[in-house]
């Protein structure tokens, strides 16, 4: 048995899958977000493993005979956090996550460094961890003092799990303290950003052992043990493993709290200049690029919170199938954005209001503009030389058919949408700690998943929604200036 532990913004996931990667229990636990000031996001530490404790108390109730037999847990988790440590190992402050967009100066600066996305492979974005930690240096300087570990979210979760301080690759890709193409901590950036490699925890691969369950965890759950915990991944290259996006070209397209615009590389090709992200994937040897936005379910939560009606009720009352652009415009800015604008100053927006716009009317275009953003993702990845004519959807913005197909007309892309629940990243997990127990090669596990349908673009309508995408960059070249 193995154990997938997908860490997400919204809440933890665990998945129990036997041998032949069948998925046998699913269990989760929301975890809370607090926004304490425009711009800022951060979540507590503890509530992470307290929602671990909760999903295993689940799984062990439905299935805790197979997971008596566990082998193996995968951990995959929201990337960029900064979970800052003493030196007995106590939580100094809460959690700064990916979306958090306080530490916009200090990246900038950081950015503009000669050699940094030279070493990085990437834009210096203010979500990313190394400008957070010097925030807090330049606001929180006793804390900045007594911080004697950095660690990514996941990997806090790892250090209860096994006591022991390890990170993966490609979670630590997205540090800006990383050298991407050579694998290993940068001596040169981490004295940029003013850190210690002590400060750093030791490096595995996503598919080796990194740490083994402590003997008290194992007692308390009932396990036989030893349990080996994988070196793991961040989300994204956790998703990729779960739909088995391992090769050169082969991606998908996330619809999670964040969106996603996956590839995988065989070899490693920063373009910085492109605001594309360039990460170590969970296998080693390989690489991702990925377009990122910062807010594509977190839009529509946005706008069912502010309409006080549910997602899926919003949803649910547009019609099957899309029949062209609205002419209302919406720029999914909620958080700043960053590829392909890396701009911390810009805020989302509704342009074209009628009088006789309504509810419904909001929704379509807060997809559409998702849409939008995730076309100006492919575009930037298009020009790396990155093409793909097919991807696979995911996350949980993939359950609502309209906004799937009214992305696949924008991309003029199909989409392929695998059979099951959404439980891209913690299949990955699973799959990472099948690797790191020995049991199997990623080549072996790391497979695409059984096709639901195939969404093809509406050529009727492409031209249509190129006008609309045509207006919303209008829109952002417009706004741009007047922002911050
Ligand atoms: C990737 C990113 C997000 C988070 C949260 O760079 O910031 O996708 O990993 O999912």
């Amino acid at each position: 048995m193995y154990l997938g532990l997908d860490l997400g913004t919204s809440g933890l996931r665990g998945i129990l899958v036997d041998e032949a990667g069948q998925v046998l229990a699913e269990a989760e636990a929301e975890i809370a977000t607090s926004n304490p000031q425009p711009g800022w996001s951060e979540q507590a530490p503890q509530d992470w493993i307290d929602a671990c404790v909760t999903v295993m108390g689940r799984l062990r109730e439905t299935n805790g005979d197979a997971l008596a037999q566990l082998r193996a847990i995968g951990l995959s988790g929201h990337m960029h956090g900064a979970t800052l440590l003493d030196r007995d190992g106590a939580v100094l402050r809460p959690c700064i996550l990916w979306n958090d967009t306080r530490s916009a100066q200090e990246a900038k600066e950081l950015d503009q460094t000669p050699g940094m996305r030279e070493i990085t492979g990437n834009i210096v974005f203010p979500g990313f961890t190394a400008p957070k930690l010097e925030w807090v240096r330049a606001h929180e300087p006793d804390l900045f003092a007594r911080t004697a570990m950095v660690l990514l979210p996941k990997d806090y979760l790892r250090f209860w799990l096994t006591g022991e301080y390890v990170s993966d690759m490609s979670d630590s890709a997205g540090t800006s303290w990383l050298d991407v193409g050579a694998r290993d901590w940068s001596d040169r950036a981490l004295e940029l950003g003013y850190m210690r490699p002590d400060q750093m925890p030791r490096l595995v691969e996503g598919t080796d052992p990194g740490g083994e369950l402590r003997e008290e965890l194992l007692r308390e759950w009932r396990l036989s043990g030893p349990v080996v915990v994988a070196g793991s991944a961040g989300d994204n290259a956790a998703a990729a493993c779960g739909i088995g996006s391992i090769d050169e070209g082969s991606g998908f397209l996330s619809l999670g709290t964040s969106g996603v615009l996956l590839m995988a590389r065989n070899s490693y090709a920063p373009a910085p200049e492109t605001a594309v992200h360039c990460f170590c994937h969970a296998v080693p040897h390989r690489w991702i690029q990925m377009g990122v936005i910062l807010s594509a379910t977190n839009s529509l939560n946005w706008l069912s919170r502010n309409l006080g009606q549910p997602v899926e009720a919003l949803a649910g009352a547009l019609p099957a199938q899309p029949n062209g652009p609205s002419s209302l415009t919406f720029l999914p800015y909620l958080s700043g954005e960053r590829t392909p604008h890396n701009d911390s100053a810009i805020r989302g927006a509704f342009l074209g209001l009628d009088i006789a716009s309504g509810s419904a009317d909001l929704v379509q275009a807060v997809m559409e503009g998702v849409g939008f953003a995730m076309r100006d993702c492919l575009e930037a990845l298009r020009s790396t030389g990155t093409e793909s004519s097919q991807l696979i959807a995911v996350g949980g913005g993939a359950r609502s058919r309209y906004w799937l197909q009214t992305i696949a007309t924008t991309l003029n892309v199909s989409l392929a949408l695998p059979k099951g629940s959404a439980f891209g990243a913690a299949t990955g997990a699973a799959r990472l700690a099948m690797c790191a127990a020995g049991d199997a090669t990623p080549e072996q596990v790391m497979t695409s998943p059984e096709i639901d349908a195939i969404i093809e673009p509406q050529s009727d309508l492409t031209e249509d929604y190129d006008s609309a995408y045509r207006r919303y960059k209008a829109y952002y070249t417009a706004l741009a200036p007047l922002a911050g």
